[in-house]
């Protein structure tokens, strides 16, 4: 049987629990997150869900964790994996250029011709924003897909960085009103320049487990690959986009500490804390402004361990993917990541957006897959 990997919390002055089971074996994770201690997280089995809990999960915007899905994902994507370490260390430390990174990975493509590369000046997390066409018999069929590198935020005690693959001026989110064609060949940029996408886009029983969730023919699009830093990773938020149904996280290598879980029950775990009722809850989130909910998503231990308390802390190792659902602005799995471990991990994350039955996927494995099982 496999097992689930969940995990409970220890608070941060624990150390001694802390101390005593790592002694008998078991993995204890500081949760610290620029320099916020939010405890510890101590990994525990738990039996796997069944197919009619997911769907329930599912369908109340919880997330759905499915530990081990991809398989033995570091070793059978070995090389690519530590290429790509390699590459974000590089970067981090500024010993080469995006560009010419992407220019190594793409060096034969047949279809991807570069277009140029830009910095925005106006954005401090943007390093660098590299542009590439897709062309077919001389023709662009394409234009202005781009993969562009950032830290993942502004403050200097975290180091991580994220590569995303969309296409059009995203200050205009042009990337919502994008053509199943179009988003097809920035799915297959990012594929093109890191191969390992295809532990992801080849995994049948996580391609199963989206047919059926989702219900309707979507492609994995907006991909983004994450390279978490120690003392890095993301603060609470949701990914509500009009028209996207949810988003699948996916470990490669190394760990990741996760808070999620529906907004309604957020909202209830808030309402413990001086919010005085759901709905009063529910319109703080919508209003990010607040310092106070900000410090106590993010900054409190307390908080962290009641949300722990509510099933909503969960610790990905390399091979497990994590589903979050959207349904709309009240109905999705908000989320928030600490990096733990050592050294800076690789994940990949993916957005669900619905798409027509037939179009032409240019060559995705995750669309090409889907006619051979329906
Ligand atoms: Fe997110």
């Amino acid at each position: 049987m496999s097992i689930a990997y969940n995990a409970r919390h220890l608070a941060s002055h624990e150390h001694e629990l802390a101390r005593s089971l790592r002694a008998r074996g078991r993995e204890v994770w500081p949760l610290i997150r620029r320099d916020a201690d939010l405890g510890h997280a101590v990994t525990v089995q738990r039996a796997p869900l069944e197919p009619t809990q997911e769907d329930a999960r599912w369908r109340a915007s919880e997330p759905v964790f499915l530990p081990g899905v991809l398989g033995d994902v570091e070793r059978q994507r070995r090389q690519e994996i530590r290429g790509c370490l390699a590459m974000f260390d590089r970067l981090r430390a500024e010993e080469s250029e995006f560009l010419d990174e992407l220019e190594l990975r793409l060096h034969d493509d047949e279809w991807l011709r570069y277009a140029g590369s830009t910095v925005d000046q106006d954005d401090p997390r943007e390093v660098e924003r590299c542009f590439v066409d897709a062309e077919v018999d001389g023709e662009t069929v394409a234009a202005d897909l781009w993969a562009k590198l950032a830290w993942i935020t502004e403050d200097a005690t975290d180091s991580s960085l994220r590569i995303r693959f969309s296409n059009g001026l995203d200050q205009l989110e042009e990337w919502m009103t994008t053509s199943d064609l179009t988003a097809s060949w920035v799915d297959r940029f990012a594929l093109r320049a890191f191969p390992e996408c295809a532990a992801i886009l080849n995994c049948a029983p996580l391609r199963e487990r989206l047919d059926r969730l989702v219900g309707q023919p979507h492609r994995l699009s907006e991909r983004i690959i994450y390279n978490n830093a120690p003392n890095g990773g993301a603060a609470f938020h949701h990914d509500a986009e009009p028209g996207q149904l949810g988003v699948v996280y996916s470990q490669l290598e190394g760990h990741t500490a996760w808070f999620t879980l529906s907004k309604r029950r957020l909202a209830d775990v808030l309402r413990r804390c001086g919010w005085p009722d759901r709905r009063a809850a529910m319109a703080a989130l919508d209003d990010a402004r607040d310092p106070r909910l900000f410090h106590v998503l993010n900054r409190d231990a307390s908080f962290a361990r009641q949300l722990a308390a509510h099933g909503a802390l969960f610790v990905l190792r390399a091979g497990d993917c994590l589903l979050l659902p959207s349904q709309g602005v009240d109905d999705v799995a908000w989320h928030s990541v600490l990096a733990i471990g050592e050294r800076p991990s690789l994940a990949h994350s993916y957005g669900v957006f619905p798409r027509q039955a037939d179009y032409d996927p240019a060559g995705d494995p995750w669309l090409t897959r889907a006619a051979t099982l329906r």
